[in-house]
């Protein structure tokens, strides 16, 4: 069987559109969605839409429970919870229901686990951010627990595209855009972010998992980001920088992260004095 598996599209329709259009050329046999449906961008409905029709599998984000009123937007940076803000205006009947009823978990032929955020714990695991090896090592630990047998647990939420292996008590990153899969390992796979890039690489992202291959697969997709960042900007919700023009904004992240550094050797230099 191959799955296709996607996260965090955050209401970014040219960035969903393109990544479908992509996973129909990989012949799959199912789509699996980690959550965040919603949120940042402006097309929650359609992406909803989107995902219903092309019958993913969906489990629920903090920012899909959110929207629905399930979980608060304490924590949320102040973009986020604007964004929660406008999509709780929007949402209809039929769209409030279908995130509602998303599950948090969710297993498929007792081979993949799939999660928003973390495997652990039980109660509000779609805020857990698996971003060091304390926290992957508690999810790991439930998964090696995890009465359906299965050896690959699949979550978003950093938005980071990764697989991290535990086998002999050893957690380890895996790099590489095609990587075999042990029978004898256990697995966290991220698909990385379809709509709401963060660092590095702007291209929408997602995974192709063949179980029968015991293979996983990298995908990025190209697309028009700007159309989004437009749509975004028109209703008042893209972070401040996003207002800048390109190099300018490069030019402020160099500044920033000169000063950063700046700050940090002058706190280095503190403690070495006496
Ligand atoms: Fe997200
Ligand atoms: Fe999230």
């Amino acid at each position: 069987m191959r799955i296709a598996i996607l996260s965090d599209i955050h209401a970014n329709e040219e960035a969903l559109r393109a990544t479908l259009l992509a996973i129909e050329a990989e012949a799959v046999d199912r789509i699996l969605c980690l959550g965040d449906i919603v949120g940042y961008n402006t097309n929650p409905a359609e992406c909803a839409a989107l995902l219903r029709r092309a019958g993913a599998l969906c489990v629920a984000g903090n920012h899909d429970r959110a929207a629905t009123g399930q979980i608060g937007t304490e924590g949320f940076g102040l973009t986020a919870a604007r964004a929660i803000a406008w999509t709780r205006r929007r949402l209809d009947g039929d769209l409030r229901d279908f995130l509602a009823g998303l599950p948090l978990k969710l297993g498929i032929d007792g081979r993949i686990v799939a999660v928003h955020g973390a495997l652990h714990p039980d109660l509000g695991c779609e805020l857990v951010r698996l971003d060091n090896d304390e926290r992957r090592l508690l999810s790991f630990e439930a998964l090696a627990a995890h009465p359906s047998g299965a050896r690959i647990c699949a979550y978003g939420h950093t938005h980071r595209a990764e697989l991290h292996e535990y086998r002999d008590g050893q957690i380890r990153r895996l790099s590489g855009d095609e990587i075999a899969l042990r029978h004898d390992a256990y697995y966290l796979l991220n698909p990385g972010t379809v709509g709401e890039p963060r660092i590095g690489d702007p291209r929408a992202s997602f995974v192709v998992l063949d179980l029968a291959d015991h293979r996983v697969s990298f995908r990025r997709v190209a697309y028009d980001r700007s159309v989004a960042v437009g749509k975004t900007r028109k209703a008042g919700l893209a972070p401040p920088l996003i207002f800048l023009p390109e190099p300018v904004r490069a030019a402020l992240k160099r500044s920033l992260r000169a000063f950063r550094l700046h700050g940090a050797a002058r706190e280095a230099l503190r403690r070495l004095r006496p």
